[in-house]
């Protein structure tokens, strides 16, 4: 219990005419510590969601947080560990101090932890945080579970070696708020870099998977590309109101895109449950971004023979759905006009889209999410790359051409099947 609270408990009291002991008060005030408030409970189970940990920590199928997902790193594979409240492969037996030391400071038991865990991130939130997301994590039921966590090859598989990584990476300082910036900014600020960790898959890496310096900027990950993020007209969200984001985070789509893959899981684990407030904390803090000036490259002529080939291609396979004009249906086929996503530099989530196919989020705001067909099983590979090539560079889209062999790459990649029917 805080020292106002106890004030203004006593004062109550008195008021009241109750005359109770400060002992008597003072000895609830160590039992309230002792089995934390629910307030402080359901404040952490917020939190958990807004750190998306059940993303990680739940294996597909399994119960959540039990662990057991196998992560992909550049250095191999890395495994989340168990943190239900389970004594014996769990994390039940733990303290406080052990808890903080793994989430704010990447130390498990058996070492320093691989940074695939955003230790990073969460560093920055704050004691008070800390506590309740604590108070949660103790609720989460036990599940019996052991977890082989590291399978990586020498010598990635050195725990110790991460000494050497937190020393030149691990920026230790504690979220603070600036002064210059609106309160709704910097709360949208503590969201993203505490918490939610948009950077770890919307920043690009450098050879040592640190974040570079182009924060947002957009990079590729598991046959992915999660987009530039900054505020520019051609590849970002310069086009993108406030509003946009907030819609498109809580609900997996609006009036430019539609969620796919790993961001849909973002979006359905995590942002649809934040508040409404916080979302546009989340939408004023991308949009205060400074700008950014990107080379727009000019578009191939419509007389280009991959342009012809793939217009021919979208009109037969795709403007049923989304129109010849590409504008597509609001809220359900997402518009190819001017899509920021379309004309990012890498074609790697277009491929997957293509060759895979895409279901759309199912939300609360979406619950019936539409979904795209894939196209591996029917269209060969100069087919994909010629409608590819055609969608961004055309409905005032720019961006390099793919070639045959990109999509050969990523069909192989996906384990997408080869074309059966001619
Ligand atoms: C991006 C994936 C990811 C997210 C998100 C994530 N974790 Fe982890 N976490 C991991 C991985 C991977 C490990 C194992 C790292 C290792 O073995 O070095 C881990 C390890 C841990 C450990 C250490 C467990 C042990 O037995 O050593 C704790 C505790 C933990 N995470 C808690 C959390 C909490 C709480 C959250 C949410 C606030 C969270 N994690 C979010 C990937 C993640
Ligand atoms: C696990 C990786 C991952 C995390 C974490 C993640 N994203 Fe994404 N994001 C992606 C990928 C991949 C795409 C591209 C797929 C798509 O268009 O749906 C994407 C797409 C987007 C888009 C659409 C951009 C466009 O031009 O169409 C926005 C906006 C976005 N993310 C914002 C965020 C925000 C805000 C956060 C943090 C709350 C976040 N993302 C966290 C992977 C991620
Ligand atoms: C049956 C209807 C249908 C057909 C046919 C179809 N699409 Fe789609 N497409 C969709 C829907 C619905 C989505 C949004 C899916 C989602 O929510 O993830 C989508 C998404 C996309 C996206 C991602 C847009 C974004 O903003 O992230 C691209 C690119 C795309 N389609 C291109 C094509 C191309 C090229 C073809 C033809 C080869 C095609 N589509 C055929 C329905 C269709």
């Amino acid at each position: 219990m805080a020292r106002h609270q106890l004030r203004s408990t006593l004062r109550a009291c008195i008021r009241g005419g109750v005359a109770l002991s400060v002992a008597a008060l003072l000895a609830n005030a160590a039992r309230a510590q002792d089995a934390p408030a629910a307030t402080g409970i359901e404040h952490g189970r917020y939190l958990a969601i807004a750190g998306d940990c059940v993303a990680c920590h739940t294996a597909p199928g399994g119960k959540p947080f039990a662990g057991g997902l196998d992560l992909k790193t550049p250095f191999g594979v890395i495994t989340a560990s168990n943190i239900t409240s389970d004594k014996e492969t769990g994390i039940g037996s733990w303290t406080f101090q052990q808890f903080d030391a793994a989430v704010r400071h990447g130390k498990g038991p058996s070492g320093n932890l691989y940074p695939a865990m955003p230790y990073t991130a969460y560093v920055k939130m704050t004691d008070a945080d800390m506590a309740d997301l604590w108070a949660y994590i103790r609720t989460v039921p036990p599940v019996s579970q052991k977890v082989v966590e590291n399978k990586l090859p020498f010598p990635y598989n050195i725990r110790a070696a991460l000494v050497v990584w937190n020393a030149l990476f691990f920026d230790r300082t504690p979220f603070t708020p600036d002064s210059t910036r609106s309160a709704a900014v910097n709360r949208g600020a503590y969201l993203v870099e505490a918490l939610e960790h948009c950077g770890i898959c919307h920043t690009p890496k450098n050879a040592l998977g640190h974040d570079s310096s182009a924060t947002y900027q957009g990079t590729s990950l598991q046959g992915w590309h999660a987009p530039d993020l900054t505020n520019n007209d051609h590849t970002g969200l310069g086009t993108w109101s406030a509003e946009d984001i907030v819609t498109y985070l809580r609900s997996g789509t609006n009036r430019h895109t539609a969620s796919s893959g790993p961001m849909t899981e973002v979006i359905v684990n995590s942002t649809q449950h934040l508040t409404d407030a916080d979302l546009h904390a989340i939408a004023a803090y991308f949009k205060a971004l400074p700008a950014r000036t990107v080379d727009v490259p000019p578009p191939l002529p419509a007389t280009n023979a991959q342009m012809v080939a793939g217009r021919r291609e979208f009109l037969v396979q795709c403007s049923a759905c989304h129109t010849s004009s590409g504008q597509g249906v609001a809220n359900m086929i997402p518009t190819l006009q001017g899509n920021p996503a379309i004309n990012a530099k890498s074609p790697d989530s277009l491929l997957n889209i293509l060759l895979a196919g895409t279901t759309g989020p199912a939300t609360a705001a979406n619950p019936t999410g539409a979904g795209m067909p894939g196209f591996a099983w029917k269209l060969h590979d100069d087919q994909i790359a010629n409608v590819l090539t055609y969608i961004r560079n055309s409905q005032g889209n720019a961006a390099p051409a793919v070639s045959a062999a990109d999509v050969a790459k990523a069909r192989k990649a996906l384990g997408a099947q080869q074309v059966v029917w001619h």
